[in-house]
């Protein structure tokens, strides 16, 4: 049974601080350990955590200003680090097979060479990342820079991460973790089921995350009022664009503005969830935000957010299938028909080039979707199509509906070395649907 909605308050989530600076770094210590969480009323949860907490907290980190993490993995099993969405020297990727064994420490590296963007970061550990991530170790990384900082949009207490997965728990309260569960339909917006958020009546910036393991979203709220999306994965967008639905696959992001003074005082407002499979009363309603006060917004949203550069004319192209087997006990997961094999290079590209990707869902039912690491790339058509505009912009996931195809185009001229390209619906990825590229 779903539990009763709109009981609890949406936390936020709590803010990383450095423990101090070591030349141009920051430095921070952060813990893996595991936790007890009150997720469902009355009962406690075990959960994996980053410090303790469910989800992990926010680093916030500037473009250009390096960071340096310690993590020290209080586990009892091996993890790895990976910051989604960032450009890092391959040695701080968070590598399936570079682990750090459980009782030991291991330091990231992260130089920030990149525009402000909203990243995440999760477990990557091979073979174990789906149950670990599943088990809440996800946290939250904003990278900011001055022209983002200098544009006029909700800031401080206005501009809100929300990070949404779903999830399954057994009568005692506990998570259930199965590779090949359906059943994962308790939704969680920081951590707590259906949980109100009281709000101010003017604009928001909400950071958004799907944070889920596989499933994918489609937000509107409930009056069909619009949204408006000024950012994705890698960024804001050129420019605001507005819409009643924001679609989020496993492990995309999306920067959006609502504003609530269009409702009275006194009102409230639902976020829907308009896709995917479940019982409605479950899954179809995700948080109510709860206008409750009157306050001032100076802020506002400029017609143009950011420039972004004219793509160059692509090196090479490739091509990349994925399937999955649908059925069976074991299904296989494949990228070009072959499993994912850690010793094996898929694809070689050459540094400072630039290459466009056609990416295929190639079953007929199943949906996917893809992820690169290392690069922020652009969608150039989408099932022979321009892409739609909240999609135009710097992406580093995107979503594959049955039997479609996306044409991307990325630039490697960030760093050499091997990374990894997946669908980032983990239990596909911990099935095979994983490959490495070598940049050389
Ligand atoms: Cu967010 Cu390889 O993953
Ligand atoms: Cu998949």
């Amino acid at each position: 049974a779903a539990p009763e909605k709109f009981r609890r308050p949406m936390p936020l989530l709590p803010e990383k601080k450095p423990v101090g600076r070591a030349g141009k770094s920051d430095v921070y210590v952060m813990t893996m350990k595991p936790a007890r969480a009150e997720i469902l009323p009355g009962l406690t949860t075990d959960v994996l955590t980053y410090d303790g907490h469910f989800p992990g907290p926010v680093i916030r980190a500037r473009s250009h200003r390096p960071v340096v993490i310690r993590q020290r993995n209080r586990l009892t099993v091996p993890t790895a680090v990976h910051l989604h969405g960032s450009s890092v020297p391959a040695d701080s990727d968070g590598d399936p097979m570079d682990v750090i064994e459980p009782g030991t420490d291991r330091v990231y590296h992260y130089p920030n060479r990149q525009p402000h963007a909203p990243l995440w970061f999760h477990d990557h550990a091979h073979h174990l990342e789906a149950e670990n991530v599943y088990r809440g170790l996800s946290g939250s990384y904003l990278l900011t820079d001055p022209a983002e900082r200098a544009l006029p949009l909700p800031r401080g207490r206005y501009e809100v991460v929300i990070a949404l997965r779903d999830a399954r728990f057994d009568a005692q309260g506990q998570l259930a973790y199965a590779m090949g569960d359906r059943g994962r339909n308790t939704l969680l917006a920081n951590g707590v089921p259906y949980p109100y958020f009281q709000v101010a009546a003017r604009k928001y910036r909400l950071r958004l995350l799907n944070a889920s393991n596989q499933r994918r979203f489609e937000l509107r709220l409930a009056d069909g009022s619009p949204l408006i999306q000024i950012g994705s994965d890698g960024g804001l967008l050129t420019a605001p664009h507005t819409t009643d639905r924001i679609a989020l696959s496993a492990g995309e992001r999306a920067d959006v503005v609502v504003d609530f003074s269009r409702y009275p005082v006194g009102t409230s407002v639902v976020l829907k969830n308009t896709t995917g499979t479940g019982p409605a009363e479950e899954i179809g309603e995700i948080l109510r935000f709860d206008v409750v006060r009157a306050a001032p917004d100076p802020s506002r949203i400029p017609g143009r957010l950011r420039t972004l550069p004219p793509l160059p004319r692509p090196d090479t192209e490739r091509t990349v299938v994925l399937r999955m087997d649908e059925g069976g006990e074991h299904p296989g997961a494949y990228i070009d028909e072959k499993e994912y094999d850690p010793q094996r290079v898929d694809a070689r590209v050459k540094f400072n080039s630039s290459e466009v990707w056609t990416v295929t869902n190639a079953n007929a039912r199943a949906e996917h979707n893809f992820h690169l690491h290392l690069v922020q790339f652009r969608v150039l058509e989408r099932a022979g199509r321009p892409p739609e505009p909240g999609e135009g912009g710097l992406k580093d996931t995107i979503h594959l509906a049955p039997g479609e195809t996306v044409r991307l185009q990325a630039v490697f001229d960030s760093y050499r070395g091997r990374y990894l390209y997946h669908c980032h619906m983990f239990e596909h990825g911990v099935r095979g649907m994983m490959a490495t590229m070598h940049i050389q």
